[in-house]
């Protein structure tokens, strides 16, 4: 009654059932791969709720972020444990999200025209969740994230020409830390990074939404998949509430980032094993590869961790970014897309794939070369030149092989003349309810 009542005074004013109507009776894709943008969607919703709480208890200054930081276990914060623990759980699953879905984005060709923008909105969303993740990852000031911090201004300051510029205006003053380092670091963690996301992550939704999803089916102008509402709205209720209760056993059960057995941060108690959160871990793997060689470019010396710290990850995101065109270019295939490949379907992009991931994957654990080393009695130079020569010859080996396979198997696929996709897709019929569907081979 109620509803009946909000709704029409809404309508009278602003016509909302028209758009409503449309957006209630949208159809959603029933492929499990679609809910992996959801569930970045989820943690991204529990990262705002459980940050807006946070921000009441946090100090932005120097002195007052770490004890700020550990009296969240104190009796004055009940639940402050653990809403600090689900906040970091959800950064490292969100990023983790973001990453699968990017995959299934990538393996599937849904990026392919006409989604090219919307694939680029992604990759700034990924960067702008590591940088959320890592200024977050920063603010209680204890003796692991600090010297993450050193170490990301050693990179800020090896960039050719505004490196120290830039490094100056985070610290506010030319040595570190600087004495507004701890209040530029909140404010971007807080305000800037978050508000950002959700710029961007209303365009991709609204994108989503205006060019429709893809499909895993042959007739494109056969929409199969559930209904907004109720069957779907329920479904992702369900997956919101599983994603929290998930954050919640993990936040309850493991402890993530005990800050209270590293200490405050002092600049001059640096530990060697320091490591980031996993997504960075790469990052820290090519500054441990990269050569120890300083050029010098018209007398000016560029630091060796330039080429690890800034060129490499410029590089595979302007990769990233760039991608659809090089495939388009690639392949000569100019034509709009709304039909999914399965990862098989084409080699190139699957060997392209996974000589990434293997790239990614080698270089975390090259972050972690030190233990390894300690581990396996292993000497740990002879360990760095294994990883560095693998970071070459690896991709290169895993790539060929990966789209070796991939067209072995699309070979196979089309001799036996069976769509590669075999899904029970469910299209809703006359009476209301739905008929199970398995798309024709042709
Ligand atoms: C904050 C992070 C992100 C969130 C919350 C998010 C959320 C979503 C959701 C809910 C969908 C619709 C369902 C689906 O297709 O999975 C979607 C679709 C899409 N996303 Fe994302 N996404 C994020 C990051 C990315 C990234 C990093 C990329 C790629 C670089 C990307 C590219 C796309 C594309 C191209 C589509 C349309 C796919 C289709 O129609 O099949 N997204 N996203």
């Amino acid at each position: 009654m109620i509803v009946r009542v909000v709704v029409r005074w809404l309508d009278e004013r602003l016509g909302t059932n028209a758009g409503a109507r449309y957006l209630l009776a949208k159809i959603y894709p029933d492929h499990w791969s679609f809910y992996l943008g959801e569930f970045a969607l989820y943690f991204f919703l529990t990262l705002v709720g459980t940050g807006i709480w946070l921000t009441f208890a946090f100090d932005d200054s120097a002195k007052g972020a770490y004890p700020s930081v550990l009296a969240l276990a104190d009796r004055a914060h009940p639940i402050g444990y653990v809403i600090r623990q689900m906040h970091h759980w959800s950064a490292l699953c969100f990023i983790a999200a973001i990453l699968v879905h990017l995959g299934r984005i990538f393996f599937t060709g849904a990026f392919r025209r006409p989604r090219e923008l919307n694939w680029i909105v992604g990759v700034g969303m990924l960067v702008l969740a590591s940088l959320t993740g890592f200024t977050g990852y920063s603010l209680p000031n204890d003796n692991l994230s600090g010297t993450g911090l050193r170490i990301a201004e050693s990179v800020a300051l090896s960039v050719p020409l505004i490196g120290g510029w830039t490094a100056a205006v985070l610290n506010g003053d030319d040595y570190f830390p600087g004495p507004l380092l701890m209040t530029h670091l909140y404010t971007l963690h807080v305000y800037y990074l978050p508000i950002a996301i959700a710029v961007l992550l209303s365009l991709h939704l609204g994108m989503v939404v205006y060019q429709k999803h893809t499909q895993f089916v042959r007739d494109p102008k056969h929409v199969v998949g559930r209904r907004f509402w109720p069957d779907y709205a329920l479904r992702t209720v369900a997956v919101f509430g599983a994603t929290g209760a998930a954050l919640a056993a993990l936040a309850a059960l493991f402890e993530i980032n005990p800050i209270e057995t590293y200490g405050p941060y002092y600049p001059w108690i640096a530990t060697n094993g320091a490591v980031p959160d996993w997504y960075a871990a790469f990052l820290e793997g090519a500054l441990r590869l990269g050569p120890a060689t300083e050029l010098h470019v018209f007398g000016h010396p560029i630091p060796p961790v330039f080429w690890p710290g800034v060129v490499l990850p410029s590089f595979t995101l302007g990769f990233l970014v760039l991608w659809p065109f090089i495939e388009k270019k690639l392949t000569g295939d100019r034509a709009a897309h709304e039909i999914l490949e399965t990862p098989t379907q084409s080699p190139l992009r699957l060997g392209v794939g996974a000589a990434l991931i293997f790239e990614g994957v080698l270089l975390t654990l090259a972050a972690a070369d030190d233990q390894t080393a300690a581990t396996l009695h292993l000497r740990l130079e002879g360990l760095v030149w294994l990883y560095r020569i693998l970071f070459v010859v690896g991709p290169i080996a895993v790539g060929f092989l990966a789209a070796r396979i991939g067209s072995e198997m699309r070979a196979r696929i089309h001799e036996s003349a069976a769509y590669p996709y075999d899904a029970t897709t469910l299209v809703r019929n006359e009476a209301g309810g739905f008929d199970e569907e398995k798309p024709q081979p042709t």
